[in-house]
C-alpha cells in the first residue's frame, strides 16, 4: 500500500525526530533526508505529499551557514519553513520541546488541509506492507537471524516468522551471561509457542572460561562481543543455503548515520564483524520505525506486553554487572538479586515507571555478621533509573518500604552477601552501568 509521506528536511534542529514522530502520531507517515536533497532525489521518493524545513533559512551548523537546494521550493510539492518567503505555509515550530502534542497541533493543519495528506500510517498496515516486501525480496530462500530476546530482534522474529515461516533460522546464543530465565523464555516463546526454527546454542562454559580472570571493564566487553560472533558464525557455517541475515535496525540508527553531514541516509550496513565469506544481504524490516513504534508493531503481531516493554539490557549482559574478574559465584549473585528485585518492582509497579533497573556485586567483600559468627561476603548495589536518552539519567527515589523489602529477600535468599547498597548517584557523573 502508498502511504502518504512527508519529508521533513534537516537543517540541524534536534526536534526532526520529535517531529517526525509527531507527524507519524497524526497517521501520516514522516522521514528525516538531509537539507541538501536534490529535487531529483525527492522525486524519486514516493508519495511525498509535502516538505517541512524545521530551522527556517540560513541555519548555522558547526559555524558554517547552510540552506536547502532552492529549486525545493519550485519542485511542486506544499513546503512549510518559517521565515523564507517562497514557502507555502510559514508556521513556526514549537522549539526546544518534546510535546508530541504541541507539535501536532502546530503541523496538523499544514499536513491535512494544505498537503491533503491522508491518514493511512498505522501499525497494522505497516505490518502488511512489511510482510508483502520481505516475501518480494527474500522469495523461498532462507534468512538467519540472531535471535537475542530483546525488543528488537524479537520484533524482526515474530514478523519474519509471519512472512516466511520455517525460512526464518533463529539461533539463540546463551554466553551465561542472561538474566534468570531469559534464555528460557526465548525458548519457551519462540520455540515451543511459535513453533519457530529455532537453534539453541549454550555456550556459557566457553564464555565463562575465555573470561575467567579478566578485570578490565573495555576487555570484558571485547571478549564478549568478539566471542558472540565467533559462535553465531560457526553456527551459520554448519548451515546451508542462507543467503539473507535479519536484522533489528531501527530508525535512529539510520538517521543518526546520515543526517546533519549533509550525507544520504543510508543503512548502517554492519553485520557485526562477520568474515568476508559469510557476508549476507540484509532483511531489516523496523528500519523505519522509532523504538515506540517497534513496540506497537510487536503487539500487533501478538508477542505479550512483557516482552515488548521490557527495560533494556546491555548486549555484554551481567557480564558488566558482576565488577571485575567474573566468578560463577558473584555471577549467581548478580543474577539472583536481579530477579528478586525485577519480581519485587512489578509487585510495587515499578517495572512499567522506571527505565533501567538492576543489581551489581562489585568484586570486594565486607565484614558481617550471619548466625552469631563474623562473615566476609559480597555486597549488592541497587540501581534504578530514569531518562529519555540514556545520555543522563535521574535515579528513582524508591519508597524505604519497597527497598527494604528487597534487601530482606537479598539477605535471605541470594548466597554469599551480606550487604545491600542503593546507588543515589546520577548520570554524570556516574554512568547507568558501572563498567
Ligand atoms: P551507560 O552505562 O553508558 O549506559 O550510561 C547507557 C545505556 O546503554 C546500555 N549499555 C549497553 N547496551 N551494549 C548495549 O547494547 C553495551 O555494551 C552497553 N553498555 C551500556 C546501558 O544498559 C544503558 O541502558
Amino acid at each position: 500500500m502508498k502511504q502518504d509521506m512527508i519529508v521533513i528536511l534537516d537543517l540541524g534542529s534536534h526536534e526532526n525526530t520529535v517531529l517526525a514522530r509527531a507527524i507519524r502520531a497524526l497517521g501520516v507517515y514522516s522521514e528525516i533526508y538531509p537539507h541538501d536533497i536534490t529535487v531529483e532525489e525527492l522525486k524519486k521518493l514516493s508519495n511525498v505529499k509535502g516538505i517541512i524545513i524545521n530551522g527556517g533559512p540560513c541555519n548555522i551548523v558547526d559555524g558554517v551557514a547552510i540552506d536547502v537546494n532552492p529549486s525545493i521550493y519550485e519542485a511542486g510539492i506544499p513546503v512549510m519553513a518559517a521565515g523564507h518567503d517562497k514557502a507555502t505555509c510559514a508556521v513556526k515550530l514549537p522549539q526546544f520541546t518534546d510535546d508530541i502534542e504541541a507539535i501536532k497541533a502546530a503541523v496538523k493543519p499544514f499536513v491535512f488541509e494544505t498537503c491533503k495528506a491522508e491518514a493511512n500510517w498505522n501499525m497494522t498496515n505497516f505490518v502488511n506492507d512489511q510482510i508483502e516486501l520481505v516475501r518480494r525480496q527474500v522469495g523461498d530462500r532462507k534468512v538467519l537471524l540472531a535471535l537475542s530476546g530483546g525488543v528488537d530482534s524479537s520484533v524482526v522474529a515474530a514478523l519474519l516468522l509471519k512472512a516466511i515461516g520455517n525460512n526464518l533460522v533463529c539461533v539463540h546464543v546463551n554466553h551465561g551471561l542472561m538474566r534468570k530465565g531469559e534464555s528460557e523464555d526465548v525458548v519457551e516463546m519462540f520455540g515451543n509457542q511459535l513453533k519457530a526454527n529455532l537453534i539453541y546454542v549454550d555456550v556459557t562454559d566457553r564464555f565463562l572460561t575465555k573470561l575467567e580472570g579478566v578485570e578490565d571493564p573495555e576487555q570484558k566487553r571485547k571478549i564478549i562481543g568478539g566471542e558472540f560472533i565467533r559462535v553465531f558464525e560457526e553456527e551459520a557455517r554448519k548451515l546451508d543455503g542462507i543467503d539473507f541475515l535479519g536484522q533489528g535496525t531501527i530508525y535512529p540508527d539510520i538517521v543518526e548515520s546520515g543526517t546533519k553531514t549533509a550525507k544520504m541516509v543510508k543503512s548502517h550496513h554492519n553485520v557485526g564483524g562477520l568474515p568476508e565469506d559469510l557476508q549476507f544481504e540484509l532483511v531489516e524490516p523496523l528500519r523505519q520505525l522509532f523504538k515506540d513504534e517497534v513496540r506497537a508493531c510487536g503487539l500487533e503481531l501478538g508477542l505479550p506486553y512483557e516482552m515488548v516493554y521490557r527495560q533494556p539490557f546491555p548486549g555484554p549482559g551481567l557480564g558488566v554487572r558482576c565488577l571485575g574478574a567474573i566468578t560463577r559465584d558473584r555471577l549467581e549473585a548478580v543474577r539472583e538479586s536481579d530477579a528478586i528485585l525485577r519480581e519485587e518492582f512489578q509487585l510495587a509497579g515499578l517495572d512499567k515507571k522506571v527505565w533501567q533497573y538492576f543489581t551489581v556485586v562489585p568484586d570486594f567483600k565486607s565484614v558481617g555478621v550471619r548466625d552469631n559468627a563474623r562473615s566476609f561476603e559480597w555486597p549488592v548495589i541497587i540501581r534504578a533509573v530514569n531518562t529519555i536518552d540514556a545520555m543522563t539519567a535521574t535515579i528513582e527515589q524508591v519508597e524505604w518500604p519497597v527497598l527494604m523489602k528487597i534487601t530482606d529477600r537479598i539477605l535471605k535468599e541470594v548466597k554469599h552477601v551480606n550487604r545491600v547498597c542503593y546507588d543515589m548517584s546520577p548520570k554524570p557523573n556516574a554512568t547507568i552501568e558501572w563498567e
